[in-house]
This record gives C-alpha cells, structure tokens and sequence, in this order.
C-alpha cells in the first residue's frame, strides 16, 4: 500500500514549499499535488519524482475527484496538508453571492471534507497540516471573509487535535503571518503595501513540518505571529479591530 501526502494548493508559493521538502522524505512514495493549473501541475512532475497531479477546482467539484481516487486507491494517508486558500481584501459587500460562496469551499468546505474523507485511511503517526493564519487571532475588518475562514480552519483543527490524539495523528494549526508569495499584491490603490514581519515560505514550511512531527496542536513561525497571538489575546477586540482597521483604510 503505498504512503501517500495530499498537499491542497501545491502550486502555490507554501504549496510548492512543501512538495520540495516532502519529495525527500524517505518514508513517503507518492505526493498528491492538487491545484487547478495543469501547466503548474506538470512543472512540478517534472521536479520532483513523486508527485502525482491531480487538478481539481476545490471551489467546485474538485472534492469528488481528489474523494474517489482515495476510494479507488486506498491509500495510508501518512500527511494531509490543507494549504489550498485564496484571500480577499477590501469591502465584503464588493463580492457577489457566488463568490462568497466559492470563498468558503475553497477555505472552509474542502479542508473539512478532505479531513473527513482521509481520516479511514490514516493510522498511527499520521499528521494533518491545517494553513490558517496569525488572521484568526481576531476579526479582520475588510479581510472579513478571510479572517472568519481562517478561525474555522484554526479551530476544527485544534478541536480535532484532541479528538485524534488517541489514535495518534497529530493535527497541527498552522498560523503565519504575511508571508512572501503571490498571494500578497505588491500595490493596492497606488500605494506600495508595507508587510510587517513577513517571513519566507520556507520557514513557514520547516517550522510547520517540525512542529506536526513534534506533536504540537500550533505552529506560529516568526515573531509576527508569536506576538500577535498573545497580543490579540490580552488586548480588547474592539481595540485590536480599530487599529487594524486604521492600518488596512489606506489601501482601500
Ligand atoms: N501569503 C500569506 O501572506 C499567507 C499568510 C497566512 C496564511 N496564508 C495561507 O497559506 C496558504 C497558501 O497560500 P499562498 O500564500 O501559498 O498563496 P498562493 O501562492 O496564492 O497559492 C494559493 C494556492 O491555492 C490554490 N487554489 C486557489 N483557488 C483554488 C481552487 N478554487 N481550487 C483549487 N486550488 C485553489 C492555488 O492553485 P492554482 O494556482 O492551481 O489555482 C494555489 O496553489 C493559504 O491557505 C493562505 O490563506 C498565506
């Protein structure tokens, strides 16, 4: 039965991370990458050995694709990496029903769907990687969306990290803050957007591996992040709310 990781969102700046380090992994065969661009998909099977592509739209009926080879192939799910996630700043009513919709497959639906679906087919020392963000520390006005999303992802995963603990699979929160990819625009409304503290997709991915391996529920790689989750705890959300809304204004 050969040993599997699944990574969501696998070409993508953290996604390619974690295929590149996960490819040297002597106890993993096959590295289920998933994301919608084929040519993407195909450049990284021709890095690294392992990879197998699969393209699915997760804002659509990319769930049942990805749910039906694991039915086929009965996989031992060794890693699940839900890394797969889009963002969206500015003012929510700007989105349409549909993309409100498609925003929450993407974020919320797929990672819990592809959980639920593996969970058969994972044993003892299996680890789930779940990518939130140091955004759920708090509500994120004109990140709103973004922001509920990532304390849904945060919280079913530290919820299960109890549930699983007796079966041995560790279920990691992964919680960075700005981090170097596509994601982020350069520019927004003219003006040069300033990232405070942002880290590489490297160490995001190193910590969040070491952090998987080591048992731990949390991973908050860089001191941004670290800060800002003890922060947003002992500061009012109201004021914390204020102060992000007076910072994130200018680009609107
Ligand atoms: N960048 C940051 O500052 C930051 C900070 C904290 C947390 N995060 C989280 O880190 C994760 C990875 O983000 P990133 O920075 O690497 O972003 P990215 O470079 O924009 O990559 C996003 C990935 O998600 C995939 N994706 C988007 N829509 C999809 C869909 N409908 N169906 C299937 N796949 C889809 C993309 O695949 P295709 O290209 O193939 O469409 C791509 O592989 C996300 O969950 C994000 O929220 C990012």
């Amino acid at each position: 039965m050969s040993k599997v990781a699944i990574i969501t969102g696998a070409t993508g700046g953290l996604g390619k991370e974690f295929t590149r380090v996960i490819n040297s992994y002597g106890d993993i065969d096959e590295i289920w990458i998933v994301g919608r661009n084929q040519e993407k998909l195909n450049k990284l099977k021709k890095a690294y050995k392992k990879t197998v592509p699969i393209c699915a739209d997760l804002s659509d009926d990319g769930l049942e694709i990805i749910k039906e080879k694991i039915k086929a192939e009965k996989p031992n799910v060794r890693l699940l990496i839900n890394n797969a996630g889009i963002g969206y700043m500015g003012e929510y009513e700007k989105m349409d029903s549909k993309e409100v919709g498609n925003f929450c497959n993407i974020n919320c639906t797929a990672p819990a769907v592809l959980i639920s679906v593996v969970l058969p087919y994972m044993h003892e020392g299996a680890g789930i990687l779940n990518v939130s963000s140091a955004s759920s520390f708090q509500p994120n006005p004109y990140l709103a969306l973004y922001s509920a999303s990532k304390i849904f992802v945060k919280n079913l995963s530290r919820a299960l990290y109890c549930e699983l603990k007796p079966r041995k699979i560790t279920v990691t929160a992964v919680c960075p803050g700005w981090i170097d990819t596509e994601m982020l625009p350069k520019e927004m409304n003219g003006k040069k957007v300033k990232y405070t503290g942002m880290i590489s997709a490297r160490s995001v991915v190193k910590n969040a591996l070491v952090d998987n391996r080591k048992g731990k529920d949390m991973s908050t790689p860089g001191w941004f992040s670290k800060y800002f989750r003890v922060y947003s705890k002992l500061t009012p959300t109201k004021l914390v709310m204020r102060q992000w809304t007076r910072i994130v204004k200018k680009y609107i």
